[in-house]
């Protein structure tokens, strides 16, 4: 091996990490741009002559080749907790006073006081200095592996001087700037842009191509270090020595030696949380010494020896320029007001919700009012209050619609509900609502049939009940002519629609999206009742025996069923193959596989909805209407037209008899 390469190599190696760590960690920039690429060029040409000097910690390696196919599930050895939350002063005190009395007798109890980085916690593992394995948070037990996103960012070090094992955590955020930068860039190119940064740092360490991942300004803040090597005594000295290892740590931390420079380093920090050029939620308060910490312990997921300190939400006072009604799936009327845009925690917000009604009534809100919006956490943003002092004296009261935006049917309002609803069945705002639902990923999740598919398609008049779905491919040749749709992406929606198929049944049941049957409840109901007949001959009160199943949901069910349609509907889904049977039949036999039957007449010994149970569990197809593939024709007494239609088809006719004879064979 040539030595003076090796040096060369191992100098500019050097060199490029003192540069990265000055620019990302400290943000000074020494050099520039030009220099810096210049350098790292040199290095990428040595390193590609000689790649047996490859080493994983070489700056040229950040971003691997290798795409991260999934994310592997990590276990913490060390659970990482989440925070208790307070909210005012009293709570403040409160919390000394817990950690008083837990440490009795200690007299010095000081406080370590952090910014809370609204962002998404990591924990990075080292060994031997070396960078190795990098993981989300997770349920703070078990978390998924990111190591080839983390080392992507470049305030991270990928190896540090001291040779040791030690685990870091900190906040991975994006600053505000380039968090705007980058939904400019998506809203340019017509993707989705991010509500706000955490929700686009989220968004960007789950990305699986850590090229994509290196192109985003991902940032860190360490705030915790972890090793059975070292001999750190407080978090105070913890921050100290990760930033003496090349850590980032955020500069603005203070030791406090009482509960009333906490309470003031919180109110400084709500009143300057602007003046970041990142976001913040809070603050967090932590007891310093390591020692008290462990005295004090922890309770089910939150340590004794910390709390955090939540900002109340940001509020922003704009014009209402317009109300608007929308349709939801369930036909209820959702007013929503059409804002001046105005910045807010850090994102642009143009509308905001105003629940319905009543609430607008309430709160006296009119168009072209100034009004207060609020947004606390991701959560959608609210109209507070009207600023009465900016109303123009022309205003006038608003009007309540009396017909639907959509379809133009006159509106009711159901007994003791506020909402408004449209009640036509046809209505194309609700259809598309629950179409929308019904293919979405918690319930029968066909991939490629999103919202601005099934608009299209419910306004070419492809689509207009779920069962639709399944009879899309009469359409191929249309649809694959349509503007802007490529043969392979039909073709793609075709397979994701055959594959949803296997969703499970609780799935299918939540997708029919029954008022009150969220994905939970479908799921309790499919446990306890196991097939869909079960649920339709319920009454109310043994649905409601259900463990936290209450009248409105029972009743919505038993509703649901009585109507004619309803079940029309859960009968064409089960001929286009939905499972309507909790798990894998039951029957241990499974006699009727690959034969086809339609049920008629009354029949003695069971209901023809238990005959159908058990075609079903025998692997057999239940049909509801005949035609010349139906293999079986089971007919019970006084069997009417399709008894003819079967004798007509040259079906063949079973009796209940026969049919026990196949189903026991
Ligand atoms: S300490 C038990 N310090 O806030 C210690 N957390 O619920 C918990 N966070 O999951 C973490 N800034 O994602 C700590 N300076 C800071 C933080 C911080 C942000 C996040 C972190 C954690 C959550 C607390």
């Amino acid at each position: 091996m040539n030595n003076s390469i090796f040096e060369k190599i191992n100098q500019l190696r050097e060199k490029l990490n003192k540069l990265n760590y000055k620019y990302y960690v400290l943000a000074e920039s020494e050099v520039s741009d030009f220099e810096f690429d210049s350098l790292l060029n040199e290095l990428i040409k040595l390193e590609k002559e000689h790649p047996e000097l490859i080493t994983p910690d070489s700056p040229t390696q950040r971003v691997g080749s290798d795409l991260t196919k999934i994310f592997n599930p990590i276990e913490h050895k060390v659970p990482m907790l989440s925070l208790t939350n307070t909210y005012s002063e009293e709570e403040l005190r409160a919390f000394d006073s817990r950690v008083r009395s837990g440490l009795e007798g200690e007299e010095r109890i000081e406080y370590v006081v952090e910014l809370k980085i609204d962002g998404v916690s990591a924990s990075i593992h080292y060994q031997n200095g070396f960078l190795i394995q990098a993981a989300t948070r997770g349920d703070g037990k078990v978390g998924e592996e990111i190591t080839n996103n983390i080392r992507t960012i470049k305030s991270i070090p990928l190896s540090v001087k001291e040779k040791r094992s030690f685990e870091v955590r900190g906040e991975i955020f994006m600053a505000l700037a380039d968090f705007k930068k980058l939904n400019e860039e998506r809203k340019a190119n017509g993707e989705k842009i991010f509500a706000n940064p955490r929700n686009s740092s989220a968004g960007t360490l789950k990305l699986q191509n850590p090229k994509e991942v290196a192109k985003r300004p991902l940032d860190i803040y360490t705030y915790y270090i972890l090793s059975h090597e070292l001999r750190l005594r407080s978090q105070n000295e913890s921050l100290n020595y990760l930033s003496k290892l090349g850590f980032k740590i955020n500069p603005n931390y203070e030791l406090c030696s009482n509960i009333e420079d906490v309470i003031n380093y919180c109110r400084k920090w709500e009143i300057n949380r602007d003046s970041l050029p990142y976001e913040i939620d809070g603050v967090v308060i932590k007891v310093n010494i390591f020692a008290q910490q462990n005295r004090l312990g922890s309770i089910a997921k939150s340590p004794r020896w910390a709390t955090s300190f939540k900002f109340k939400a940001k509020q922003a006072i704009t014009k209402l320029n317009k109300v608007t009604w929308q349709v939801g799936r369930t036909g209820a009327i959702t007013p929503v007001a059409e804002l001046e845009p105005i910045e807010l925690a850090g994102s642009i917000i143009s509308r905001a919700t105003l629940h319905n009604a009543d609430e607008i009534e309430r709160k006296d809100i009119r168009e072209n009012d100034f009004v207060k919006i609020e947004k606390g956490g991701d959560v959608i943003p609210k109209v507070v209050e009207v600023d009465l002092l900016q109303r123009q004296p022309n205003s006038v009261a608003l009007n309540i619609p009396t017909i639907c935006p959509d379809c133009k049917s006159q509106l009711v309002r159901l007994e003791n509900e506020v909402a408004l609803y449209c009640v036509n069945e046809e209505c194309p705002a609700q259809i598309k609502g629950k179409l929308i639902h019904f293919a979405s990923r918690g319930a029968m999740d066909i991939e490629g049939l999103g919202e601005a598919i099934i608009n299209l398609f419910v306004d070419k008049g492809y689509l207009k009940s779920f069962a639709d779905i399944y009879n899309l491919s009469k359409y191929e040749d249309e649809l694959k002519s349509l503007e802007g749709f490529g043969a392979k992406s039909i073709d793609n929606i075709f397979a994701s629609i055959e594959k949803s198929k296997s969703q499970p049944f609780h799935k299918v049941l939540f997708a029919l999206g029954i008022r009150y049957v969220g994905a939970g409840v479908a799921r309790k109901l499919a446990n306890a009742f196991e097939t869909i007949y079960n649920i339709k001959n319920a009454t109310s009160e043994i649905i409601e025996e259900v463990d936290e199943i209450g009248p409105s949901i029972s009743n919505s069910l038993v509703q649901y069923f009585s109507r004619n349609e309803n079940n029309k509907l859960i009968e064409q889904l089960i001929e286009k193959g939905l499972n309507f049977v909790a798990e894998l039949p039951k029957s241990n036999n499974q006699n009727l596989i690959g034969l086809s039957f339609v049920v008629t007449g009354s029949l003695s010994e069971i209901t023809r909805d238990e005959a159908k149970e058990k075609i079903i569990a025998s692997g057999g197809k239940f049909m509801s209407s005949l035609s010349k593939k139906t293999d079986y024709l089971l007919a019970g007494e006084n069997a009417g037209s399709k008894l003819e239609k079967a004798k007509e088809l040259g079906v063949k006719i079973i009796s209940e008899e026969e049919f026990n004879g196949m189903l026991n064979k």
